[in-house]
């Protein structure tokens, strides 16, 4: 049964998708539960009808999209991604792995295969963790790597709760029935761009991950004293700027440090308040974003950063507060998908290398509930999360075939 991808049908959805977005183009943003979300996930709800998937939507808003397969009591092969993007983000992330998952299903039904196990097609909930502040919030709940009542704490930078925001949006029903059972999948494959150069560089077709790295996150609050700029002179100063500074040039040079490349600390977020020409700065809010393959080195870091809080806080008469928002453990791809996604690149003769992955994403949390295994495929310079990133109609091509060859395998 040959396995034919529609290029240009996936090119024109992928298009069509980036103009569901709340920025100019090529600029795309689009953040869980705003009118645009919603009007991409209805989009995309139409393609799954179209396709003949049975659909389904969980509490958090997760989308699971099923062809059933002969057996329909079998765990099912799940696969997908997220359609939420970053303000500013590109085209990209998380679309090729939903909308190719999708081409994947239907090149299958073309081909004229028939599933033994269901396929499941999965768009996840706030892979981004923009609006309330933490990245994979479908999947950790699906997979129960965070409680429903932790959810039902998280906030919105206007305060809407996160209760309001789903119900509002139209999913309602009670978060504690998101969680699945390990078991419920057979296994997860991901679809992803590499959000990095090495494919690029090497000119190979498609990466297959062995592990994801680990991330963590926090909240730093610094107070100091504010005052006029004119009148407080330097030496009575509690600038809180000028401690957030120092912090984040001192867990710059602890990352630059720590002994490995894989080691990445980002400070994304500086709120200064009063946030006056004129006026000293008395209060300043961060966020950190440290990042490794290896769990104790990166629990280093964060040990790291904290202990240049206290002695910069000491130094300049601040008080500074870190507020953890999570810690999450490195995933390991299963063994048996990273060698099915092998095989089918074997069979299509396209070269591929083994790699991590040093961005986070719904396959980490899958990794807790079941075999997963991700796919990468090329983008031009490494460009993601932001609107040049780009990945050809071509590499999107083979990785949509690869994905196809390998849920044919897992659900025969
Ligand atoms: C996901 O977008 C990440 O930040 O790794
Ligand atoms: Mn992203
Ligand atoms: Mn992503």
């Amino acid at each position: 049964m040959n396995l034919e991808v529609n290029k240009q049908r996936l090119t024109s959805e992928i298009e069509e998708l980036a103009l569901i977005s709340d920025a100019e183009a090529p600029a795309v943003t689009r953040i869980v539960f705003t009118p645009t979300d919603l009007r991409a996930r209805a989009w995309f709800l139409e393609r799954c009808k179209k396709a003949g998937l049975a659909t389904r939507q969980d509490a958090i808003g997760n989308i699971f999209a099923r062809w059933k397969g002969q057996d329909a009591n079998a765990a099912a092969v799940g696969t997908g991604s997220h359609i939420d993007a970053i303000p500013n983000a590109g085209k990209y992330d998380g679309v090729v792995g939903v909308l190719g998952g999708l081409e994947a299903i239907r090149v299958l039904q073309q081909s004229g295969f028939n599933p033994k196990r269901s396929i499941e097609l999965i768009l996840f909930t706030s892979e981004e963790p923009t609006r309330f502040g933490i990245g994979c919030l479908g999947s950790r709940l699906l997979s129960g790597s965070l409680s429903a009542d932790a959810v039902k704490k998280l906030t919105d930078k206007d305060s809407a709760s996160i209760e309001q925001a789903r119900r509002t949006a139209g999913f309602q029903g009670e978060l504690e029935t998101v969680k699945l059972s390990a078991g419920h999948y057979q296994a997860f494959v991901e679809l992803h761009i590499e959000q990095g150069p090495l494919l690029e560089q090497k000119n190979i077709s498609l990466g297959i991950v062995s592990k994801i790295a680990a991330p963590s996150s926090f909240r730093i609050f610094i107070d100091g004293a504010g005052g006029h700029a004119g009148g407080v002179l330097m030496p009575d100063r509690h600038d809180a700027l000028c401690a957030a500074s120092e912090l984040i040039l001192a867990i710059e040079q602890q990352a630059k440090t720590s002994g490995s490349t894989d080691t990445v600390a980002t400070v994304g977020i500086c709120e200064v308040f009063p946030g006056a020409v004129n006026s000293i700065p008395s209060r300043v809010h961060l966020s950190l974003d440290i990042r490794d393959t290896d769990l104790q080195r990166r629990d280093s870091l964060i040990a790291a950063a904290e202990a240049s809080s206290q002695a910069i806080a000491a130094n300049r008469g601040v008080t500074i507060r870190q507020e953890l928002v999570n810690a999450d453990a490195p995933g390991d791809c299963a063994a048996n998908i990273v060698e099915t996604l092998s095989e089918s690149c074997k069979k299509h003769r396209l070269s591929f290398l083994p790699m991590v992955s040093r961005a986070y994403h719904d396959s980490l949390f899958m990794s807790r509930i079941a075999p997963v295994g991700m796919l990468f495929i090329p983008c031009r310079n490494g460009y993601s999360h932001r609107p040049d990133e780009y990945a050809s109609p071509e590499d999107i091509a083979r990785g949509t075939l690869v994905l196809a060859e390998t849920l044919r395998s897992l659900a025969s």
